[in-house]
């Protein structure tokens, strides 16, 4: 499509550190000079799971919000948002819910999965189980075309498809449809009247994709058409009805590289974690004390940074030439361990350093961040009361 849109979400359940930038963040401020970008704070998907520490939650929401601002997203190109501030995702939430057969969400991998790896705490809520409604709900009021999440997440999205497919397959229907369609198109004038019928022949007689997405993109493009028109013309094209709700595309977040200190994926409940705003101090301290190879128990025997957390961290902070300084080092007992992590402490530090003066500014000056996220729930509601006027429409529940 012509126009794409990118919202993601997180939950505030903690502090960020080096694996969210390194995976998430740093994508999200790629994406933002790429794309019309909006981030927001999934704190109703945090209660799901957290609802019996609130507290938590609460304290993280603007905690997060500076971390993204620290990482450097930028209010001036992505809008950022508190989900709870923005009531509309309940609502299309609720009207999902009615189209939403209760096996697909039984079967959403994660449902069943987490219940077991949380199994200390009840999630047969009803909550829970419609966790991945309420993300297509986020999602579908943006008509967001694409998603950035993680390999977990792809699920979630691929349950949205299908809830936007179905929701335009039951209320896409209006009486007159072919009629409305057909004075659509003679709307567009003679030229891409007849370019729209050419491509949606070619389409539909050979299911030619290109034809289909090229008059998408035309269609997208055009101007003055009524948004009623616009549905009517992309849902002509394929049969059907109107396109109400937007299918989304996943797009997956690259990896992070970024090891913890114990060479495990870095995560808040290994306990291996630098966090964004670590003090220089306690980050030297924490890399000083790290594990390294354990057959190097002397100074003087070599060792295999194959077998070495701390070679991890040459892999994402090193060029080759000390990366090749390691390997030598390391190997023939050149060089010892303290050495070996010295560079590595100090490119975290050098990349911790922007990041904490930025997040210095924001902490010092509340009212800065708030005015961020009051901005960004502005325009955020906007864009969802448009869809929910659409949506409560083909629904018939604009009695007035
Ligand atoms: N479920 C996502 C996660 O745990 C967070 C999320 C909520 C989200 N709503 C979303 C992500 C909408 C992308 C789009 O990571
Ligand atoms: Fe690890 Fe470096 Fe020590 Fe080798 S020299 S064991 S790579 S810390």
């Amino acid at each position: 499509m012509a126009v794409e849109r990118v919202l993601s979400g997180m939950r505030p359940t903690g502090s960020l550190h080096l694996g969210h930038y390194h995976g998430v963040l740093k994508n999200w401020v790629r994406l933002q000079h790429e794309h019309e970008c909006l981030f927001f704070v999934a704190d109703w998907h945090a209660l799901t799971t957290h609802y019996d520490t609130p507290e938590v939650i609460e304290e993280s929401v603007w905690e997060m919000v500076i971390d993204w601002l620290a990482a450097g997203v930028d209010p001036a190109n992505a809008t950022i948002f508190i989900q709870s501030r923005v009531p509309e995702h309940a609502e299309l939430h609720t009207l999902l819910s009615m189209i939403t057969p209760l096996s697909w969400l039984e079967r959403v991998p994660t449902y069943k999965d987490q219940q077991e790896r949380l199994s200390s705490k009840d999630l047969s809520t009803y909550g829970f189980l419609g966790y991945p409604l309420l993300q297509s709900a986020d999602i579908l009021i943006y008509k967001a075309t694409q998603v950035p999440v993680g390999e977990d997440q792809i699920p979630h999205i691929e349950f949205t498809r299908e809830i936007a497919r179905r929701f335009n397959h039951i209320y896409g229907k209006e009486p007159g449809f072919e009629e409305k369609a057909e004075a659509a198109i003679r709307k567009l004038g003679n030229k891409r009247s007849a370019l729209y019928e050419e491509m949606r022949n070619a389409y539909q007689e050979t299911g030619d994709e290109e034809a289909l997405m090229a008059a998408r993109a035309m269609i997208e493009e055009q101007q003055g058409l009524s948004l009623g028109d616009k549905e009517r013309l992309l849902g002509y094209l394929e049969g059907g009805g109107k396109i109400i709700l937007i299918e989304p595309e996943y797009k997956l977040t690259p990896a992070s590289k970024m090891p913890g200190l114990d060479g495990q994926k870095m995560s808040k409940s290994y306990n291996n974690t630098i966090s964004l705003r670590e003090s220089p101090d306690a980050v030297a301290k924490k890399i000083r004390t790290m594990p390294t190879d354990p057959a190097r128990i002397r100074r003087t025997d070599p060792g295999d940074p194959a077998k070495c957390p701390v070679w991890q961290l040459h892999e994402v902070y090193s060029d080759d030439a000390r990366k090749e300084w390691v390997q030598t080092g390391c190997k023939s007992a050149g060089i010892g361990c303290i050495e070996c992590k010295q560079p590595v402490i100090d490119a975290v530090l050098e990349e911790l350093k922007p990041i904490q003066e930025r997040a210095a500014q924001y902490a010092e000056d509340p009212t800065l961040v708030k005015n961020v996220v009051a901005e960004g729930c502005e325009r955020a509601r906007k864009l969802a009361r448009e869809t929910m006027r659409e949506v409560r429409e083909a629904m018939g529940l604009n009695y007035s």
